[in-house]
């Protein structure tokens, strides 16, 4: 049994693990990562790609500028099409912002080189990672590698191991509330190296089905469209992926959007889920481990920054200063900016999918919304305040 001690244990190396180590190494606190897949696995994962104005700044901080400054694509507008028009969303001119288009599988990247260059204690495939005793000064983690148990004695508890992981399971039941809303559709996901149709993100509603245009870069594009439940990958040849895609756009798009094969296919359900608290004892929950929302709006990695945000301000207030005022803020703060998050993408998703069980009613309700928020410049700048992301 290999024993050691940290001053902060974190499980998962997500976007969340990550940065929170990175920006953590950076103020001088010890840190261990536990990550059950390896890291050619994580970084296997296909995501999204939109970064708020916090996210950027997070990412600058954690001195992991360079590349994102390089290569990331700054968009000030986005588009939603509907009726064969196209109608944008001028995010500099109503929210004076804008958005980095780089994707969440580079942002893993670059912290995990900015982990291992300053000599970060990363352990990929840990197995069977639990919290042994959580108390109100400290934690035992336990888990294996290479058919060895390991313990890592703990002041505090990153749970930053997305929905599926166990940190959230460490509550108990009497002190944990979630709020679920699970969508009756989901997003059938391609990738391919062709030119993007569109030179900024459109999001397209049609009575077939929403379809959502973006990209990774000039010559790589990232399209959806909402599919059923019950579809696998297997049932959406790349021909019948992008014929349905042509179907769901305006005209002027389907006209001139060039296809090609898929380098990566993949399905999401979509979900909206919040636990309270995002404290308990000395576990602090961050990113998809507390939250989720569907990707209508792109707020999924960016709500996983806010958290960072507040959490590693807090970290460094009880190391620094001896000052627990922030992190027994915590779970308020975070909460507050995830609510909002979270009304704001079911909002986006509720007004652009077409629901299987749709009443001719809220067809309309949708029609109504639409033209509305597109001829109200209160209704416009809301949307554009939302999409560059609410404040910290
Ligand atoms: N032990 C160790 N690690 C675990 C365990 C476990 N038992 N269970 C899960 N993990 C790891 C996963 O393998 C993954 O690498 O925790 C990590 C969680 O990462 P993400 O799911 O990416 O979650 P997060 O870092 O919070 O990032 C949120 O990712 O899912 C997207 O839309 C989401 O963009 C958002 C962002
Ligand atoms: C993506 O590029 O994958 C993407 C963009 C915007 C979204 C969701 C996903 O709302």
């Amino acid at each position: 049994m290999a024993s050691e001690r940290t001053q902060v244990g974190i499980i998962g190396s997500g976007p969340s693990g990550l940065l929170l180590s990175q920006l953590l190494d950076r103020n001088g606190i010890d840190n261990v990562v536990l990550e059950r897949r390896s890291r050619q696995y994580v970084l296997g994962r296909i995501r999204a790609g939109v970064l708020e104005r916090g996210m950027v700044e997070l990412m600058r901080q954690a001195g992991v500028r360079e590349r994102m400054d390089r290569e990331g694509m700054v968009h000030h507008g986005f588009s939603i099409a509907f009726n064969n028009g196209i109608h944008r969303v001028d995010l500099r001119e109503l929210a004076g912002g804008s958005v980095m288009i780089y994707g969440q599988t580079e942002v893993t990247r670059d912290l995990m080189d900015a982990r291992d260059a300053g000599g970060g204690r990363l352990v990929y495939e840990a197995e069977e990672v639990r919290i042994d005793s959580l108390e109100e000064d400290g934690a035992l983690l336990r888990y294996r590698t290479s058919g060895e148990d390991h313990t890592l004695e703990c002041e505090f508890v990153a749970g930053c191991d997305g929905y599926y992981g166990p940190s959230r399971r460490a509550i108990p039941d009497t002190v944990l509330r979630v709020y679920e809303r699970v969508y009756p559709f989901g997003w059938m996901g391609l990738l391919s190296q062709t030119p993007p149709v569109h030179d900024e993100i459109v999001y397209a509603r049609h009575p077939r089905g929403f379809a959502l245009c973006s990209m990774r870069s000039a010559s790589l594009s990232r399209y959806y469209v909402q599919c059923s439940l019950d579809d696998q990958v297997a049932d959406w040849p790349d021909e019948r992926f992008w014929e349905e895609l042509r179907r769901r756009l305006p005209d002027t798009l389907s006209d001139i959007l060039v296809t090609g094969p898929s380098i990566e296919k993949s399905i999401a359900p979509l979900r909206s889920f919040v636990a309270e608290p995002m404290r308990y004892k000395r576990l602090f929950l961050a990113g998809d481990a507390g939250h989720i929302v569907p990707p209508t709006g792109a707020k999924g990695l960016n709500l996983a920054a806010s958290d960072i945000h507040y959490l590693s301000r807090a970290f460094i207030a009880w190391y620094h200063d001896s000052n627990a005022a922030l992190l027994d803020d915590y779970s308020e703060q975070c909460l507050r900016r995830v609510w909002k998050a979270e009304r704001f993408s079911w909002w986006m998703t509720n007004l652009l999918h077409t629901l299987p069980e749709n009443e001719p009613f809220e067809h309309r309700m949708q029609d109504a919304e639409l033209d509305y928020v597109f001829s109200s410049q209160a209704m416009m700048t809301a949307v554009a305040e939302n999409y560059v992301g609410l404040p910290y």
